[in-house]
């Protein structure tokens, strides 16, 4: 695969390597935002069915991007806290089970645990990695595996770790709760998209996910899957979209107790998103079309030479078995000072994030492997 640079609106003088913080914006996703957003000066044109045959399309996009046999399993969510939501409000927990979670996870998916945990009397149990980097994700993988045990309730963790890529073995993880009857939540937003997942094979209890990060789509729209077992759940909040016959606007006030079909009842409130809902249908349509294992070759051979050269200066990364292509972990030995290198960063314009003692670098199809040469010589 070329990069596709083009395809985008980045500056020409920048060096955009942080999309685990947010994407870039396909011109044409900014160019359906726009004209939608300027639908709405003509209200009349708005019809009925318009409320749901874009929800819909967006449905059956991820649903192609996840490979999950049926789009009804999936719902429109504003932000990965409420989707998780939605799930730890219908996992079946009971006093004394454990919740497990991966250290330091994303936010998102830790408060609502702690709230329930709380509430049922269970207790929650992280799985830390090893200090030592020798075999750091294998051993972070077996640590996890082996805390799953008949107290176990659900495990909620990611595919690949926002903070340095390390990737989960999500199969045998599934494998191990499926043994001992816990759930497996998947807050998927820093894999979906750039990293090949697919719903029939991993089986997850629910996957959760950002849409702005590698589904390449705007600020405040994400998309959910949640399995059969969530069928005949409680959703968080009750809006009218999500009940039956909904479609008839003449008889609203019919007030229903059924539902809309599997996991509609999880979707959020006005998810027919006249603005939002159609960008995140282009963007999931681009993905398709590239193919995330396509995204992760491209990501592997621009930033194979860096990573090499990085281990040789005595920087600490993930071996290659147990991390992801698109979002690196950059741990830096004693000698390079991280001050002088953030500014050297800053000065040549090279966007990356930062935490602690560790750079997190995460590319896209628009980026190229000089960026990774600049990047690198900021090192040397
Ligand atoms: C792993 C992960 N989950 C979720 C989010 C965003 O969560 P929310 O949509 O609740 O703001 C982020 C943002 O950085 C993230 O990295």
């Amino acid at each position: 695969m070329q990069h596709q640079k083009h395809l985008f609106d980045l500056p020409k003088n920048s060096t955009y390597l942080n999309c685990a913080y947010m994407s870039p914006q396909l011109k044409s996703v900014t160019e359906i935002g726009l004209k939608s957003v300027s639908r709405k000066a003509r209200p009349n044109e708005i019809l009925p069915e318009d409320f749901f045959a874009e929800r819909e399309i967006l449905k059956q996009r991820f649903a192609t991007l996840i490979s999950a046999p049926d789009h009804h399993n999936t719902a429109i969510i504003p932000s990965v806290s409420y989707g998780i939501a939605n799930a730890a409000r219908n996992t079946p927990i009971k006093k004394g089970d454990e919740i497990l979670l991966v250290d330091e996870q994303f936010p998102s998916n830790v408060y609502i645990w702690q709230e329930v945990a709380q509430q049922k009397g269970a207790s929650i149990k992280i799985i830390k990695p090893l200090t030592n980097f020798e075999q750091r994700g294998k051993q972070w993988n077996e640590n996890i595996l082996n805390a799953i045990s008949e107290k176990t309730a659900v495990v909620a963790m990611a595919h690949v770790h926002w903070a340095d890529g390390s990737l989960f073995d999500l199969k045998a993880i599934r494998q191990k709760t499926k043994n001992n009857n816990a759930f497996l939540i998947i807050d998927g937003t820093q894999s979906i998209g750039a990293f090949p997942f697919s719903i029939q094979d991993i089986q997850p209890d629910a996957l959760v996910c950002g849409g702005y990060k590698w589904m390449l789509g705007p600020y405040a729209i994400g998309m959910a899957y949640y399995s059969d077992v969530f069928n005949n759940g409680t959703p968080i909040e009750h809006n009218w979209m999500n009940r039956h016959n909904s479609e008839d606007f003449n008889n609203l006030t019919q007030y229903e107790d059924r539902y809309q079909p599997k996991a509609a009842r999880y979707s959020v409130g006005e998810s027919s998103n006249f603005v939002l809902t159609p960008m995140l249908i282009r963007s999931i349509e681009q993905l398709i079309e590239w193919t995330p294992v396509g995204i992760q070759e491209y990501c592997q051979k621009i930033t194979q030479n860096t990573v090499n050269q990085l281990r040789s200066l005595g920087c600490l990364i993930e071996d290659d078995a147990h991390r992801a292509h698109h979002l690196l972990g950059i741990y830096l030995p004693d000698q390079i000072n991280l001050e002088q290198l953030k500014t050297r960063l800053k000065e040549k314009n090279i966007t990356v994030s930062f935490r602690g003692n560790a750079i997190r670098v995460s590319p896209h199809l628009y980026n190229i492997e000089e960026d990774f040469d600049l990047f690198l010589e900021q090192f040397k």
